[in-house]
């Protein structure tokens, strides 16, 4: 759906065009805040891991890897790399151990409905150029106290290939995100670079395959995001981010939608496969 509505001033859009990214404070009230990490505990909390045979050590990766290349129309959990002890119990609560849901609560789920489609993101993916944005993807990131892992450099693109490439990543901070928790790190500019991997799937699977050779962003030229709650970041598919494990005793939650542009063409060996629950808009 089209509108003509604008959210951003003239220098955000620019800054976008600059940067790649764009971040505005205080975008989510901290009841909206508190209304979407209350649901999420609920969810964790109704999510029963016996259901998901991801403890076999036999066919583990296999299990996994279909648990999640299936879960882009439902709403799924997803443990930490390193919730589990080598005996295979979790070494923190359940609720400390998840590190995220996905992948269409947006869809699925009222409280995250709500939250999602708001006619303020709408107008922000107009102002960016998505005329016709399209909502393909939910997460809520936990990144829990000590365990929470590492996201290594990657684009989202690599995610969600279009032609053109369009995907669009709206990044909320549900907690303050500092450099000790695990904050979002950025290459300011670095939408304008090449997209260097994409993840394939079909008949014969997942796949990573390198499509360009540019180096990831060093420490020199990466930006770290601290931000506190509420605050929203919007970015370029084809920005290049990372965050650093969470090794400090604070989590930090945050909760991510990916959009895309309707008229642009969607690859069918991307992972995700939205044919039983067609996407749709922010209003
Ligand atoms: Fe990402």
């Amino acid at each position: 759906m089209t509108n003509s509505t604008t959210y951003l001033s003239a220098a955000q859009r620019r800054s976008f065009e600059d940067d790649g990214f764009l971040l505005i404070p205080d975008f989510k009230s901290p009841a909206e805040v508190a209304a979407l990490r209350a649901r999420a505990e609920q969810i964790v909390e109704e999510f029963d891991p016996e259901t998901i045979s991801i403890f076999s050590a036999r066919d583990e990766r296999a299990k996994s890897d279909e648990y999640f290349l299936t879960s882009g129309d439902k709403i799924r959990c997803f443990f930490e790399e390193e919730a589990f002890d080598e005996s295979g119990a979790l070494r923190q609560p359940k609720a400390l151990s998840i590190n995220k849901i996905g992948h269409a609560m947006h869809d699925l789920d009222p409280v995250f409905e709500r939250f999602s489609h708001d006619p303020r993101l709408q107008a922000i993916a107009n102002d960016l150029g998505l005329a016709s944005p399209q909502l393909y993807q939910s997460m809520y990131i936990f990144k829990q106290p000590r365990i929470g892992g590492e996201v290594r450099w990657h684009q989202d693109a690599t995610y969600f290939e279009t032609e053109p490439i369009t995907v669009t990543g709206f990044w909320f901070a549900l907690e303050r995100a500092g450099r000790d928790n695990g904050c979002l790190w950025v290459e300011p500019g670095g939408h304008h670079s090449p997209l260097r991997e994409r993840f394939i799937v079909d008949e014969r699977g997942g796949r990573m395959e390198r499509r360009d050779g540019t180096p990831w962003p060093t420490e020199s030229t990466a930006r770290p995001l601290e931000v506190e709650e509420g605050a929203l970041v919007v970015f370029s598919g084809l920005l290049p981010h990372y965050s650093a494990p969470n090794r400090s005793q604070k989590s930090r939650h945050a909760y991510t939608l990916h959009a895309l542009d309707a008229r642009s063409h969607y690859f069918a060996d991307n992972w995700l496969k939205r044919n039983a629950l067609p996407p749709r808009g922010f209003v």
